[in-house]
């Protein structure tokens, strides 16, 4: 009778483990994802941008105002920051990677993580 007792809470705590662990390798993913994300904008990004993301040279969106750049799908902001994009009538074009072709794909999805979680969520 002990004995079943016993295995029963080792079933309970693997079970809890076997649980927990797909959650923290998760959230820990998901961290890593904003932490390169940050890093990638302020390298490539920023100094058009801005570290605030309005904006330090004309022309360029200000990602904290609702309704701007930021209300595209991550698809659409996606193809844009790899290919570039120029909207119309507009003087001055967004360059492709920003102009780092180191950026890899993961750094540009990363980026609209971070983009979304710094700037979109403003009111
Ligand atoms: C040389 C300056 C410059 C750099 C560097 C730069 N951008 Fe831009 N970006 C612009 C300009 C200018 C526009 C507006 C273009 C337009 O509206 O014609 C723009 C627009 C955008 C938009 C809006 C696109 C849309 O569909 O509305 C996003 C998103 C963006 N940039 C992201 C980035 C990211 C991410 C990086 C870094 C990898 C970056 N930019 C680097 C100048 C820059």
């Amino acid at each position: 009778m002990k004995n079943s007792c016993k295995t029963a809470k080792t079933v309970g705590c693997l079970c809890l483990l076997i649980l927990a662990a797909p959650l923290a390798a998760f959230s820990a993913e998901a961290g890593e994802s904003l932490e390169n994300g940050r890093a990638a904008y302020e390298m490539s990004c920023a100094v058009c941008h801005g570290a605030s993301g309005k904006g330090d040279i004309p022309g360029v969106p200000d990602f904290n105002k609702k309704g701007n750049s930021l209300s595209k799908s991550d698809q659409e902001l996606f193809q844009n920051i790899l290919n570039g994009y120029q909207s119309p009538g507009s003087f001055m074009e967004m360059p492709p990677k920003g102009g780092n072709q180191d950026l890899s794909e993961q750094d540009i999805r990363d980026i609209i993580l971070y983009l979304r979680e710094e700037f979109g969520k403003k009111p």
